[in-house]
């Protein structure tokens, strides 16, 4: 099996205080649209997956992108919260077992090389510390293609922006743009830094769109001039999907193709689970040690550090401990 450099990442806390990710939608219907616009065409391109995976998937936002087009898909989240909503939202397929709910971190995932078909990293990237490790390591469980959805720094309001503070240097440079605060960091990347870490993990990636071209365009201006102007941004937000790639929107997605295959070393199939778990039950493994795992119905353990994971309600906890 493959390795990526054990992480040394902090994880974000998207429970801290009860937050509820799916407020942070409530007033951001254009946003929402832009990217919806992008995955639905861009999901074509990754074809009919039998396994597909979500990472930091959160509730499940963007599911109806590949639940019916994937036979089987696994949200991964580090946030039992945004899982326990996820849970409820796709209660039926959940039930029928075509959606499977596991916490984990992204930084060390409980899945063997080469797991899924396909995948998607949607708005996750900007909370990373060490990039480069979490890319090796989502790309360590695929055997295909992935969406990668990238935050960059040189979009073109960024270089405004930089070029206003006498800052230019800051988009040239390889290192992150670091915003926000130093609990909560936002990470904007240069696109071509992250294009060679995919190409040094033997990833080959296309610019398939500028996403989010006019982001927050809508929020501060009166509903009625909002919903005047709709058409006409949104008719700018699909030219631009395309006229952008690299350069203008805050959200450049990729998708990788892997150059080599790597067959998936599944497990033997456990007993007393069903079908369908039993399945993803094959393609998992200890996050913290890559060990096989001994399966029940509401727990998995550990041969070598012997450590357990739960199911807790809709979801499995897969997150490492210590
Ligand atoms: C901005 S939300 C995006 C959620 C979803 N991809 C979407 O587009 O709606 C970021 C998500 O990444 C999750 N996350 C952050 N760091 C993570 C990590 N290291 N491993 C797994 N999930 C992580 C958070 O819990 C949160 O649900």
């Amino acid at each position: 099996m493959s390795t990526c450099t054990p992480p040394q990442q902090n994880i974000i806390d998207y429970d801290r205080g009860g937050y509820d990710y799916r407020e942070f939608w409530a007033d951001r219907q254009y946003e929402d649209w832009a990217e919806s616009r992008a995955l639905d065409r861009i999901m074509r391109k990754l074809g009919h997956p039998r396994w597909f995976a979500d990472f930091g998937g959160g509730f499940g936002r963007n599911a109806p992108h590949y639940r019916r087009r994937a036979h089987h898909s696994v949200i991964v989240d580090s946030s039992a919260n945004n899982l326990t909503h996820a849970g409820e939202l796709h209660a039926a397929d959940i039930a029928a077992g075509r959606v499977h709910l596991v916490r984990g971190t992204v930084t060390a995932l409980p899945f063997v090389d080469g797991a899924f078909d396909a995948a998607m990293v949607v708005r996750v990237l900007h909370h990373l510390d060490d990039v480069k490790q979490a890319l090796c390591e989502m790309g360590r469980t695929i055997n295909g293609s992935w969406l990668v959805d990238v935050p960059i720094k040189h979009h073109a309001l960024g270089r405004l922006r930089s070029a206003v503070r006498l800052r230019l240097g800051e988009m040239s440079s390889p290192e992150p743009l670091i915003r926000g605060s130093s609990e909560h960091p936002f990470r904007a990347y240069r696109l071509p830094v992250i294009r060679q870490l995919l190409s040094e993990a033997d990833w080959d990636s296309d610019l398939v769109a500028s996403v989010n071209n006019f982001r927050r365009w809508d929020q501060a201006l009166p509903q009625l001039v909002v919903a005047a102007l709709r058409p006409l941004v949104q008719t700018l937000e699909i030219v631009t999907q395309s006229t952008g790639r690299g350069w203008w929107g805050p959200s450049q997605f990729l998708v990788a193709t892997r150059r080599s295959d790597v067959r998936p070393l599944l497990g033997s199939t456990p007993a007393g689970l069903p079908t369908s778990m039993a399945e993803l039950a094959r393609r998992m493994v200890c996050p913290a040690c890559r060990d096989a795992l001994t399966w029940t119905a509401d727990h998995a353990r550990c041969g070598a550090c012997l450590q357990t994971f739960r199911r807790q309600h809709s979801f499995w906890d897969f997150v490492p401990q210590g």
